[in-house]
């Protein structure tokens, strides 16, 4: 079984989404019982990724209308759109509350009351953007295990291969098995070294830490565990060194010298020139492939991972990317449970780690620019690389 972040009840029309805040201690599902119950969840993080968002934001106006509280489709359209406010970098939520706007203004008038009609309208699209997200989450991993195993052939590879991703790019963070660690995943199932057919095999996964709120250490590495998958967690900070000791002839870190070939992420908007939005970090790991890549001959290869809800054509590049900024606290105190001698959490208390009342800049995203991505996995078949003049024609 795997994880769920979000639980849609299709008959009674009920949503739970997995409160991500308590992971990994406690799992414990919260009630969204409305528009302003998922605003809050989302913007607080309790749900997060940015297929997830979407698919709850979809879900919560179905909820939301199945109320049947007379609402006219003008106050529902209004609503959609302070839900979109929750996290404005991610394009899904936004491709997501347009579609359902664009479909309730070409078929009601906005003076009508949102009834039946209304919720069946939007229930069928909710419940088909989330079937299509978990079918193309495996259309992704299988195309990403395709252009892995393609890209170390060609380079004539043999023996272990690592990989490097940052954030959490799950099932917690989609509606199931995930993009850039659905591709993880799927190499885990067919590339190990007891299942591959080739010279080389995937020995182990290196997930970033993903400073300032963890989704690396606290969601990334509870799916890797889940699902025993071999890792070691690393600090954000300690990406170069460890790429320069594994990926040096007689490198080796707890008994495996693995070398990185690949560093695989995923987005929350890649735009039309390929520029591509995600957690914060994930430029720095670009520009350190790129490093490696240009001084040692590596061959470590730059993925980005996403479904194509989070493709924005309409934009251009990634400078007309709005980049959300989140709490100085987030930077400022951790917050956490209290573990006793044996490791059992218990009551969750907030820490200072930072001198009080400082200034903090805290972007929650940054932009790996497309000159340093070496591919873009979708579920279409075809895996986007640049043409000989460097540009991704994506559309
Ligand atoms: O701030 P978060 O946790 O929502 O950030 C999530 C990411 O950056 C993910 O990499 C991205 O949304 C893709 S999730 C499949």
């Amino acid at each position: 079984m795997s994880l769920q972040a979000i639980k849609f009840d299709r008959s009674l029309k009920t949503l739970q989404i997995l409160d991500q805040l308590l992971l990994p201690y406690s799992t414990s599902y919260i009630e969204i019982t409305s528009i302003e119950d998922a605003y809050q969840a989302i913007k607080k993080m309790q749900v997060r990724g940015a297929p997830a968002i979407a698919i709850v934001g979809a879900f919560a106006i179905v909820v939301q209308l199945n109320k049947l509280e007379n609402i006219t489709v003008k106050d529902l359209l209004a609503s959609i759109d302070y839900l979109v406010e929750s996290r404005p970098t991610a394009v899904n939520l936004s491709n997501a509350c347009n579609d359902i706007k664009d479909l309730l203004t070409s078929t009601f008038s906005t003076s009508d009351v949102a009834g039946q009609q209304v919720l069946d309208t939007v229930f069928k699209y909710a419940v088909d953007l989330y079937d299509a997200d978990l079918s193309n989450n495996f259309k992704i991993g299988e195309n990403g295990l395709n252009y892995i195993t393609e890209t170390l052939r060609s380079q004539n590879f043999k023996g272990p291969f690592s990989i490097m991703t940052i954030c959490n790019t799950g099932s917690l963070a989609t509606s199931g098995h995930g993009t850039a660690l659905g591709i993880i995943r799927t190499t885990f199932q067919n590339l190990t070294k007891e299942k591959s057919s080739e010279d080389f095999w995937f020995e182990k996964v290196y997930p970033c830490e993903t400073r300032p709120y963890n989704q690396g250490a606290k969601l990334t590495t509870y799916e890797l565990d889940y699902e025993k998958i071999t890792f070691s967690l690393i600090c954000d900070n300690m990406a170069t060194s460890l790429i320069s000791t594994l990926n040096s002839t007689d490198g080796s870190i707890r008994n495996s010298s693995a070398p990185v070939k690949f560093i695989i992420v995923g987005a929350d908007r890649i735009v039309k020139n390929g520029d591509s939005a995600n957690k914060i970090g994930t430029f720095q790991l670009a520009a350190i492939a790129d490093f490696f890549n240009k001084r040692n001959a590596e061959q470590i290869k730059f993925i980005v991972a996403a479904p194509r809800t989070t493709i924005d054509l309409k934009t251009e590049t990634g400078a007309d990317i709005v980049i959300e900024e989140r709490p100085s606290n987030e930077l400022t105190t951790l917050n956490a449970p209290v573990l006793d001698v044996n490791g059992t959490a218990g009551e969750k208390l907030t820490v200072g780690i930072a001198t009080p009342g400082i200034d903090v800049w805290n972007p929650a995203f940054d932009i790996a620019p497309h000159d340093l991505i070496d591919s873009i996995v979708t579920e279409d078949t075809k895996v986007y690389i640049k043409d000989s003049e460097g540009n991704f024609k994506l559309d």
